[in-house]
């Protein structure tokens, strides 16, 4: 069932020719790239760093430099998975020619395999553009947390018309070269429906279980993001309470002065034996 280990790097076209179920997360750093590489078919240096590393209100802030700092830093702690980039707001909306510089840098500069961007019908033609020219697109429909500003954070496809609207953009995504797609934020059956109709791989997020894979911001399902946790997200882990334990143990041990503790000094030198003079 699960992608085999393999002695090179998965590349876009074993996710492109499976049907998963794939294993995807989010690093933004080396020593979490390094945890996750082995467990997972795709890592995505995903822009929610700007809310979990960084501390914005969103992810429309999130600049190209910033994502290219944090793709490289994935990619020098990854041997196995494939490494995808986003693109940032801003950096691709305006035009296909802008999309593609922006889209080489991020390649050139980080040595990932591809870039993800936000949005349908809209973006059809920019994925064209970037796909035709050797840039691996994956698309991202239903929830899109650019457009926090014009859509909220709320789940999407819950009338009939929202319904078809992601589904044109699934298809108008496929169509247009994506190798694969993230569905974020969208009725169960609808993902599931999408996932039957389109020939590339689905990969959900609070999105269906019938999708071909499912991506989650690691620092979620581990614990280590609490500024809130949206209702898609499994906790396999409480590093957050684990940290905070530890530093409470060290306060204590520091201001107890039971830390350093002789096993962590360095002994003093023998002492030289004096000299005649
Ligand atoms: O930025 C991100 O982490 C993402 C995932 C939530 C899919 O796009």
């Amino acid at each position: 069932m699960s992608t085999p280990v393999t002695e090179r790097r998965l590349t876009v076209r074993d996710i492109r020719k499976g049907r998963g179920p794939f294993v995807w997360l989010t690093a933004y750093t080396t020593p979490i790239a390094r945890l996750l590489d082995l467990h997972t078919d795709l890592l995505l240096v995903g822009d929610s760093l700007g809310m979990v590393l960084y501390g914005m209100a969103s992810t429309v802030p999130v600049t190209l430099d910033m994502m290219i700092a944090h793709g490289a830093a994935v990619m020098r702690g990854s041997k196995h998975a494939c490494v995808m980039v986003d693109m940032p707001f801003g950096s691709y909306q305006e035009s296909p020619q802008l999309a593609f510089r922006n889209a080489a840098r991020i390649l050139a500069e980080t040595g990932c395999a591809a870039v993800k961007l936000e949005g349908g019908v809209e973006m059809a033609e920019t994925i064209r553009f970037l796909t035709e020219r050797g840039i691996p697109v994956c698309g991202h429909i239903g929830l899109m947390p650019q457009a926090v500003n014009a859509s909220g954070f709320r789940a999407q496809g819950r009338t009939a018309e929202e319904a078809a609207r992601i589904t044109a953009d699934a298809k108008a995504v496929a169509a247009s070269g994506a190798f694969a797609m993230v569905i974020e934020g969208t009725y169960r059956s609808l993902a599931a429906a999408i996932t039957q109709s389109v020939p590339i791989p689905t990969i959900g997020i609070g999105a269906s279980p019938d999708c071909d894979g499912q991506v989650l911001v690691v620092d979620d399902m581990v614990g280590l993001f609490t500024d809130f946790t949206p209702r898609f997200v499994k906790r396999y882990a409480e590093l957050g309470a684990t940290v905070s334990q530890a530093v409470q143990a060290y306060a204590h041990d520091v201001r107890a002065r039971t830390f350093p503790g002789p096993e962590h000094c360095f002994d003093d030198p023998p002492k030289e034996p004096p000299t005649r003079t």
